[in-house]
């Protein structure tokens, strides 16, 4: 007898962006916020009791949703919080999405939306977007998914989706409509008012960017109570740790150190793109914290190598429509100036 089921042996799995703990390298592959976390935060870390890890933490993480009531101005029970955001993408593939229950996005996107689907054994339907990366709504409404999943600012081209098309597709598509807000702290817009009129989307966030806690492992999802009832049946009990509960309500209360910080990504994003255009490289209108480009000779790959080799970690992934392509994360302006001196280098001609 197989130990797994078919799907699980015969899929590949999602393939992280290289983290090497411990070896020094200037890191833009995976989108990590280039300044440190709030002082509140590192105030509180050196303040922590140990007491408070004997017992099961609050398995529907108040601390946290109470944060987020008071800053987003929604009621406690429009929230779900999770293991980063990913896990609560997780609770709704497995929620929504079987067989005859597809997930459906626009490609290029977040890989894991694909990965999540697979281990559910769900259908998927990948709907095209155009160069521009403006959100193809029709494709999708026709698409008929139990699940339709946009990422705004998507990943990996930064391009953001307008609320008219997320009006459109909210009115127009039968099931749940989740609006993957991963980089919108460094957007100049953001879908939360649309949870309030529209009872089929779910807005994600996460603490992953824009404020620098990928490591903590904390997001959340706002939407109306039924549909936060029915995710919470799917979670862990204890899905959420006591340690990043605290630490987590912390940063979500200090929204003015989050957006100094993402003012200065934004600025040194302006910097970079027009540094990348002036090198002859195509950038892609980014509102999120890292650039789509393209090299001039759409050598990619080797480029992507040729900076792993200097010890600069940028993204490149090899799939259809991306394969001439790089996500560089944008990184502090010393990164950033390092990286174009690479580059420089590595794009002149003769
Ligand atoms: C589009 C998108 N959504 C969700 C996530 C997951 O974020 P988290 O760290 O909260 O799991 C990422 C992480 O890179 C992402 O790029």
């Amino acid at each position: 007898m197989r130990y797994f089921r078919k799907k699980i042996e015969s899929m590949l799995g999602y393939i992280p962006g290289e983290q090497m703990p411990g070896v020094r390298v200037v890191k833009l592959n995976t989108n990590e916020n280039p300044y440190p976390p709030s002082p509140t935060v590192t105030a509180m870390l050196r303040n922590i009791d140990s007491e408070c890890l004997r017992r099961y933490p609050d398995p529907f993480s108040g601390r946290v949703r109470r944060a987020v009531s008071r800053v987003f101005g929604v009621p406690e029970d429009w929230v779900i919080v999770g293991n980063g955001s990913d896990e609560i993408l997780s609770i709704l593939l497995r929620a929504c999405c079987e067989p005859r229950r597809a997930a459906a996005y626009a490609m290029p996107t977040y890989v894991l939306y694909r990965t999540l689907a697979e281990i559910q054994g769900a259908r998927y339907i990948e709907v095209p977007y155009d160069e521009d990366y403006r959100l193809p709504v029709e494709g999708l409404i026709a698409a008929r998914g139990a699940l339709t999943i946009v990422c705004s600012p998507n990943s990996p081209s930064g391009t953001p989706v307008f609320h008219e098309d997320l009006e459109r597709l909210s009115a127009s598509v039968a099931g749940l409509l989740v609006v993957d807000e991963a980089y919108v702290d460094f957007a100049e817009e953001n879908a939360l008012e649309l949870v309030e009129s529209n009872k089929n989307i779910i807005i994600l966030r996460t603490l992953s960017k824009g404020y620098s806690l990928a490591g903590l492992r904390l997001g959340f999802g706002i939407a109306q109570p039924p549909i936060i009832e029915n995710l919470m049946k799917i979670k862990d009990s204890y899905n959420v740790d006591a340690l990043s509960c605290l630490i987590g309500a912390a940063a979500i209360e200090d929204q003015t150190y989050k957006e100094e910080t993402a003012e200065r990504v934004k600025a040194s994003r302006k910097n970079l793109s027009a540094t990348l255009e002036n090198l002859g490289f195509r950038v892609w209108p980014s509102q999120a914290n890292f650039v789509l480009t393209r090299p001039p000779m759409g050598d990619a790959e080797r480029i992507y190598l040729a900076l792993k080799a200097k010890g600069i970690l940028v993204r490149y992934f090899k799939q259809p429509r991306l394969e001439d392509k790089l996500r560089i994360t944008v990184g502090t302006e010393e990164e950033n100036s390092t990286l174009i001196q690479a580059l420089t280098r590595l794009t002149a001609v003769g």
